[in-house]
């Protein structure tokens, strides 16, 4: 499966989301999330974490000033956020490629700055404003580890909230 569009009418729905997510990632998957402040990028990410790393939740803030945070679990979790970047050349000279390959789950906030460092093999998750309390999120699968992991993640959310 390579894409999935759910609406969530709430932050908890968002949350709850995040953690139907958390607990079918393993090492090495990547994602990506994308769209607008205020979209629930955040509020998604402690959701992933509860369902990967139960014990970490409780530590998820937006890393927009730390850049990276990391959260302790049998697989370690790196939250990034590249709000503040203006390029992905900014990022490279860090060095934040490095953790991207590497034997974590990386969750990125503001991955459309990394552009030609963003890993092609991930799952990119956009989040849009659709009124009030409601936010469209649109999941991309690249690459067929990814893509496995959606097709599990739709057969775990609640087809009601499925668009297409
Ligand atoms: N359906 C929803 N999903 C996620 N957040 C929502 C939703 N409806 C309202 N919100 C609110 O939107 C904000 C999302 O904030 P946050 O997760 O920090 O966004 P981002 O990290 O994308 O900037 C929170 O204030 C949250 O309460
Ligand atoms: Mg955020």
């Amino acid at each position: 499966m390579q894409q999935l569009i759910l609406l969530t009418c709430s932050p908890d729905e968002t949350e709850v989301l995040g953690q139907q997510l958390g607990s079918l990632v393993s090492a090495g998957i990547f994602i990506a999330l994308c769209g607008e402040l205020g979209g629930g990028k955040t509020c998604f990410t402690r959701g992933v974490v509860a369902g990967a790393a139960p014990q970490s939740s409780h530590l998820v803030a937006s890393p927009t000033f730390a850049i990276m945070n990391e959260y302790p679990g049998i697989t370690p979790i790196y939250h990034f956020d590249f709000y503040r970047f203006a390029s992905c050349h900014e990022i490279a000279e860090l060095g934040f490629e490095d953790y991207f390959q590497g034997h974590g789950i990386c969750i990125a906030e503001w991955a459309e700055k990394l552009d030609e460092l963003l890993p092609r093999e991930r799952l990119e998750i956009t989040f849009e404003h659709a009124g009030d309390d409601r936010r469209r999120i649109t999941f991309t699968a690249c690459g067929s580890v990814h893509e496995t992991l959606l097709e599990r993640v739709a057969g775990v959310v609640s087809p009601r909230k499925t668009l297409t």
